[in-house]
């Protein structure tokens, strides 16, 4: 520090406040996770409002360890406490994003995400340090389970009812019955909801991590779903069957070789095929994401964290990240060959591509 620099005290208050917050929701994000994981906010949510020493029975776990996490959520809002009853509750707000797993507010998905990256830090400190690549295997199961949580809310409401309808001339194709490739499927939830909602279709669904596949047959199987195959494949080497869509769901931006792999799929659709591909919500330009996105923080922290290390593990290792925003990924599918490309939907979370030859 120069011995002429002066610090602004109401900055310097304004910054260290906003970080003290952060720490604060770094420790809630854990006490969240402990909930969800032993059950707790579930049994709020079905006890309504009760004592620690009910809570603790229901969710079977230890009552004095209880009372502490207790008063933890409820200093943060994440649960109410009535000083003159001494009972703790779950408003219907609180319950939809703690407690209930289907609704699209339910936030424990993302919650597990984080906790799995904090589990690993020492991977990712030497990944940052070294500059090397992380494939998808090198995280720990959190990450695989947390992805498919927080994105399962998004693709349930919006992948039927919006992005497939939004694609020129498919949804008719796949209710007649079409060939489908779903690339980077992870634990198969969007091949899963397509081949639910279009039984005279089938469904491929591809991913590289073996272990994704494994849990992906086996939920697949558990549904009697008899229309959707899974198979452990890298997206480079998808097979030429003629697809009618092929799609990609959150994980275009974590391949090594984006423009490739995208050239690559333009050869094994049907002749008017399309590709559709999904992407996190971003913005043009990362002066304009850090300006203009609320979540850009979160995005660019996954995208140290997960998805560039994911694209240099791979061949190429172009490390688009998940904040391109749509110019560049217009650009770069235009580039893979495809002659018309078009924004086809946004949601929250969300921008949808429609690519044709
Ligand atoms: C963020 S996850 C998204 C998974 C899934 N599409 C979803 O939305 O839940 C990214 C997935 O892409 C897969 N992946 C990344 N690069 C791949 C490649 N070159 N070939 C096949 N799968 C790949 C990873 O194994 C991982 O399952």
């Amino acid at each position: 520090m120069s011995t002429e620099e002066q610090l602004d005290h109401e900055k310097l208050m304004t910054l260290f406040g906003n970080v003290f917050n952060d720490v604060q929701g770094a420790v809630a994000i854990l006490m969240s996770y402990l909930g969800d994981q032993t059950g707790v906010y579930r049994a709020m949510d079905k006890l309504g409002s009760s004592s620690v020493s009910a809570i603790a029975k229901e969710a079977k776990v230890d009552e004095r360890y209880l009372q502490e996490w207790l008063a933890s959520n409820a200093a943060r809002g994440y649960v109410n406490f009535n000083a003159e009853t001494e009972e703790f509750s779950l408003s219907p707000e609180q319950a939809s994003v703690f407690a209930r797993e289907n609704e699209p507010t339910c936030i424990q998905g993302l919650m597990q995400g984080v906790v799995g990256q904090f589990i690993k830090e020492d991977v990712a400190i030497d990944v940052f340090k070294t500059g090397r690549g992380r494939p998808w295997g090198e995280h720990h199961e959190c990450c695989f389970c947390g992805t498919e949580r927080f994105f399962r809310p998004a693709y349930a409401s919006h992948l039927l009812e919006e992005w497939i309808p939004a694609l020129e001339g498919t949804e008719d194709k796949l209710r007649m019955g079409a060939k489908v490739a779903d690339i980077g499927c992870g634990l198969g939830t969007s091949s899963m909801l397509m081949a639910e909602q279009y039984p005279n279709s089938t469904i491929h669904a591809f991913d590289f991590h073996g272990p994704s596949i494994d849990e992906a047959k086996k939920r697949a199987e558990e549904k009697g779903l008899t229309n959707l195959e899974f198979f452990v494949s890298d997206a480079a080497d998808i097979p030429k069957n003629g697809y009618d869509l092929a799609c990609i769901f959150d994980a275009w931006h974590d391949m090594g070789d984006p423009v490739g792999i995208a050239s690559g799929i333009k050869d094994v659709l049907a002749e008017d095929g399309t590709f559709m591909v999904v992407e996190p919500m971003a913005l043009d330009g990362m002066a304009n994401n850090i300006a203009n996105n609320p979540a850009s923080g979160m995005m660019y922290g996954f995208g140290t964290l997960v998805c560039v290390p994911a694209s240099k593990a791979q061949p190429v290792g172009l490390g688009l990240g998940p904040q391109a925003g749509p110019k560049k990924l217009m650009e770069l599918l235009s580039e893979a060959g495809f002659g018309k490309v078009e924004l086809a939907a946004e949601t929250t979370n969300n921008i949808i591509f429609q690519a044709r030859v």
